[in-house]
């Protein structure tokens, strides 16, 4: 399985996900703005990755602070964690892992700034390491909704790639196959960055998995066939009441499968939800360059002077929610807010 992010020696490597699958290429972050970049410019994506990547970025930032007073010390973390959070605004995980550090420096005021920046290096590492367990986790939740001889369609990349490691909605498919299944996936190519064709297809290859890309605007007549037994993706944040958002034309995925009375299942971790928000409309959604759009390996596609919307999320509200897989267990519907076992 190929690593999305690790550290070594005073560096933060990233796998450049832009360039896969022709290029298996390690970035260098060397700085917290290197990292802020790569988030942004989606070399490392998906929302547990950039869970990581937030946390190793602050931690690397943090070396950087020169002062031995406390309070100077936290102001200039605080300003870090600050330009962090908007690096990316729809992943939960990105925030959730910002606000983790927050608390390491918070709680460690007796503590002088070289102990601080020890710990904050700690729990990145931690972190990452607890990623890829939860994953291996809502892998095992989700095998009982997985029969086997299923074809699954799955949207973007919700993968190794997307995480620490194992991936959540293909870490579900993942173990799956290792329980022995006999199961083959359709992905969407999933314009414009292409996830679904790029890394999904990429990491089932890898893992010897059949799998067969799809253009998007295909899922809805393999749905209609029933040729599609489950589909399932991951989530970029949840909101109390079950909504959540997750890479574009998920919304019209998930409207399809309840149409054909087709399951639509979520896999995602606990630092997905955002117990602050009662609904989906609530989720900021990221819109993004036009050129994305208009623009497909470098070749422009349409007239001179052409203009796109760009959103990388839509919001599918929980009613088409079959069920939502977590590390603690497979959530029904009806979804209810502020549930203890939702606290992470
Ligand atoms: O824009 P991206 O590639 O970061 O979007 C990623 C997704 O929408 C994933 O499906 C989601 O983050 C779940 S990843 C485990």
């Amino acid at each position: 399985m190929i690593p999305t992010i690790k550290w070594e020696d005073a560096f933060i490597y990233i796998i450049d996900q832009r360039k896969l699958p022709g290029k298996k290429e390690w970035l260098v972050c060397r700085t917290l703005q290197d990292v802020i970049t790569a988030i942004r410019e989606m070399a490392i994506r998906g929302a547990p990755a950039i869970g990581v990547a937030a946390a190793m970025g602050l931690a690397l930032g943090s070396q950087t602070i020169k002062t031995k007073n406390y309070e100077t010390f936290k102001k200039r973390f605080l300003e870090m964690a600050g330009q962090m959070k908007l690096a990316r605004p729809t992943a939960a995980n990105l925030r959730w892992a910002v606000e983790k550090m927050i608390r390491i420096v918070e709680i460690m005021n007796h503590n002088t700034a070289e102990e601080i920046k020890g710990a904050l290096k700690k729990e990145s590492q931690i972190i990452l390491e607890r990623d890829i367990e939860i994953n291996q986790k809502i892998g095992q939740n989700g095998l009982q909704l997985i029969p086997d001889k299923a074809t699954i369609l799955t949207h973007c990349n919700a993968g190794a790639l997307a995480t620490g490691g194992y991936g959540t909605a293909l870490g579900v498919i993942r173990a799956a196959h290792e329980a022995g299944k006999d199961i083959r996936v359709f992905v969407d190519e999933t314009r414009p960055l292409l996830q679904g064709i790029r890394l999904t297809a990429f990491e089932l290859i890898e893992e010897h998995i059949p799998v067969t890309v799809i253009v998007d605007s295909a899922a809805g007549y393999l749905l209609r066939k029933k040729t599609i037994d489950l589909v399932i993706t991951g989530a970029d944040r949840i909101a109390s009441n079950g909504d959540m958002a997750n890479k574009i034309g998920s919304y019209q995925l998930a409207v399809l499968a309840k149409e054909n009375h087709i399951p639509f299942y979520v896999a995602a971790p606990l630092s997905t939800f955002d117990l602050t928000l009662e609904e989906g409309d609530q989720i900021p959604i990221e819109e993004r360059d036009p050129k994305e759009v208009v623009t497909l390996a470098g070749q422009k596609l349409g007239p001179e002077g052409l203009s796109a919307f760009n959103p990388a999320f839509d919001i599918t509200p929980a009613g088409y929610i079959s069920a939502i897989i977590t590390e603690q267990r497979v959530l029904r519907p009806p979804f209810s807010p502020g549930k203890r076992w939702l606290i992470s």
